[in-house]
């Protein structure tokens, strides 16, 4: 099943409860919270007590993604604040599988991801436990870049891989994607969008509506 992910990072934070039941509302099943750290990537954007606050706007998935040193450190408060899916860094951790435990070990989803110049052979050892793949289509750290073409290979690669393995892991793109290129990541094999600004510019409910009909 496909599924839309708006990134909250482009969001207007002084009403960014209402932006939340618009993209609710308009039918966006998850809602892509990105967590920066300022050493991981150079920016710094949100984390748990943002999170807590906005747990309580809508039952939607709160899809987090961690672009943090270390997150072992973190996921017992990033569970603890309302995340669904935790997605962390393989390049930022030495404790990839035991991080994906520690996601587990509080009943929620985990998501691994790799940055464009990372290869996707690196994700093999963890396709017998992760439940979803994020294939990073700009670097990571600022939303509104544009889409890196090369990016497209890997997510057909890691399709390749996800089928071989013959288990149900969703393969989520994040950066980049607007109407007119989210053809190209659907057909690569991507199930999971992440969309920013191509959301949360203009007619938010109308962007919302407009990918969902392209995504069916
Ligand atoms: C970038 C973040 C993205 C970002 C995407 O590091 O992981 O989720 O918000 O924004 P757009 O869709 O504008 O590229
Ligand atoms: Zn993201």
């Amino acid at each position: 099943m496909n599924i839309l992910s708006p990134s909250i990072l482009s969001a207007d934070f002084a009403i960014l409860g209402e932006q939340l039941k618009t993209i609710d509302e308009a039918g966006a099943q998850y809602v892509h919270i990105d967590v920066m750290d300022g050493i991981f990537v150079p920016s710094i954007s949100y984390g748990m007590p943002v999170i807590k606050s906005i747990r309580k706007c809508t039952k939607r998935v709160f899809d987090v993604h961690l672009m943090i040193m270390e997150p072992e450190r973190y996921i017992e408060d990033f569970a603890d604040s309302g995340a669904d899916f935790i997605t962390f860094h393989l390049e930022a951790t030495k404790k990839a599988g035991e991080v994906i435990d520690q996601i587990h070990a509080r009943g929620l989803k985990a998501g691994i991801s790799i940055k464009p110049g990372t290869p996707v052979e690196e994700v093999i050892p963890y396709l017998d436990k992760v439940d979803m793949i994020l294939v990073m289509t700009v670097e990571p750290g600022f939303g509104g870049q544009s889409y890196i073409d090369s990016c497209t290979g890997k997510v057909k690669a890691v399709r390749k891989l996800v089928n071989e393995s013959g288990r149900d892991i969703d393969i989520q793109v994040d950066g980049g994607i607007n109407k007119e290129n989210l053809s190209v990541v659907l057909e690569a094999g991507a199930n999971v969008i992440v969309a920013g600004s191509a959301v949360f510019k203009n007619d938010i409910a109308a962007n919302v509506a407009e990918f969902l009909e392209k995504m069916k």
